[in-house]
């Protein structure tokens, strides 16, 4: 039946409209919420391959709480295991299962603490008023390229320390590795030329990373590479600092532009909820920040592998390597949690949404950085050009992963 051969790998299957999308998934959660997606036809006496689709708010919370029982080590967190060629570039905690991740995740945390996240509020508006500086002055831009791209990639090279003059060969390396099914980032779409193109971005981070940090041990700064190879006995290994290197500028820099752009665009497309916020920012700030999040859900899935036989979701059971996929974009429209689920609502509240991943181990390491850049991006954009408007339809990624937007046009009336 149709529902049965939802391809959800497919990125083809992605090209539809967003809306036609939602209501796919909104057939699963009522049909058929725990789906197996096989992938090419099963061996005789072997389990089939394949993996599981969860598409239900219930299913995916629990998942993520249960990290003993589903795991983010086996094989990574993607749907197919983790080609053997970017081993050594990928892996870092967000692939890591305890007791490595608990050890490693409470390094790396140093530089994201509330704390040591407060001074930032200021550096965000600076830099944000630098981008608007910027901004055409034509009264219109591509506001993925003149805004929301550049504030993520300023806070995290600010807060890793990586100079000005490299902004551009970080965009363009994250770019070719989370966009990598994209055209507009690699031209030869077959594997071959994915994986190379992938290898050589994330050799060139690795290549810079290395130099920053040789800098850093004979020239101590205050910033986050220093803290991580700093000499003291929970140093970070060379291999280590890598992978998280790539995580991290992969993470800071790919998601929350996301949700700047799909926020300027969903707001221009509710001009009511728009006047709304613009009438008390800060009364609504909140609230519409996580609706826009839940609305943007710019990371579409992650991948956990069972760890043994007889591992019960509800009334299925699982075997040892069997993979089960949270489709975290089902869970934030889920009308058993969101009421109203499709209705776009900066006053929704509670607001439970599970963008940042559902609860526990994995939870993301820069939420709070994200709605901190998110807060301070809109606040002062509105300032700025209280009638900035995103006009046409964005032009999205093409990738089963991110939900991604590449070119936005936007328009704005810019003072005499
Ligand atoms: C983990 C989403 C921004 C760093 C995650 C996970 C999600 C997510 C869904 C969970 C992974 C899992 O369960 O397997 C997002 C979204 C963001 C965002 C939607 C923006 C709106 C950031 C930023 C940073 C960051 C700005 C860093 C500067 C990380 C790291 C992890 C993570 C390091 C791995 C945590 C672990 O495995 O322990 N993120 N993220 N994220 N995120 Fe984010």
């Amino acid at each position: 039946d149709e529902i049965a051969s939802t391809p959800l790998h497919d990125l083809s299957w992605w090209q539809q409209s967003p809306a036609e999308r939602d209501a796919a998934f909104a057939s699963l959660r009522r049909d058929r919420p725990r789906m197996f997606v096989p992938l090419g036809p099963a061996k005789e006496g072997s389990r089939p391959k394949g993996f599981w689709a969860l598409t239900t708010y219930e299913d995916i919370l629990e998942v993520s709480r249960r990290p003993e029982d589903f795991s983010s080590g086996i094989g990574g967190t993607q749907i197919f295991d983790q080609p053997a060629e970017l081993q050594e570039y990928r892996g870092s905690i967000i692939d890591m299962d305890n007791p490595e991740h608990a050890r490693l995740r409470k390094i790396v945390s140093r530089g994201f603490t509330a704390r040591n996240l407060s001074g930032l509020r200021d550096e965000i508006e600076e830099t944000v008023s630098e981008i608007l500086d910027e901004m055409s002055e034509t009264g219109e831009c591509d506001f993925v390229e003149e805004f929301a791209s550049l504030l993520p990639l300023r806070i995290i090279d600010n807060l890793l320390g990586i100079p000005r003059e490299h902004e551009k060969f970080i965009l363009e390396a994250t770019n070719t590795i989370l966009g990598a099914s994209d055209s507009e980032y690699i031209e030869d779409q077959s594997a071959r030329g994915i994986g190379k193109a992938v290898t050589a971005a994330s050799e060139a981070l690795i290549a810079l990373l290395n130099d920053l940090a040789e800098d850093r041990i004979a020239n101590p700064q205050d910033d986050l590479i220093t803290k991580l190879v700093a000499a003291d006995d929970e140093n970070l290994t060379p291999q280590e600092m890598a992978k998280f290197f790539i995580l991290l500028v992969g993470a800071g820099n790919e998601t929350t532009r996301n949700v700047i752009s799909h926020g300027l665009h969903v707001l221009t497309q509710h001009p009511e909820q728009r006047d709304l916020w613009l009438s008390d920012y800060e009364e609504y700030a909140t609230t519409a920040i996580e609706e826009m999040l839940r609305w943007a859900t710019p990371v579409i899935h992650f991948r956990r592998t069972v760890t043994r036989d007889g591992v019960m979701l509800g009334d299925l059971e699982l075997f040892e390597g069997d993979k089960v996929v949270m489709w975290y974009t089902s869970a934030n429209r889920d009308e058993t949690i969101f009421d109203d689920p499709e209705k776009f609502d900066i006053t929704r509240d509670p607001n439970p949404h599970v963008a940042f991943g559902g609860a526990g181990a994995h939870f993301c390491l820069g939420a709070h950085l994200a709605r901190l850049e998110l807060d301070v991006a809109f606040r002062m954009l509105f300032e700025r050009y209280p009638d900035i408007r995103a006009v046409g339809e964005p032009v999205r990624l093409r990738s089963n992963f991110l939900n991604g937007i590449k070119h936005l046009r936007a328009e704005y009336t810019v003072a005499p």
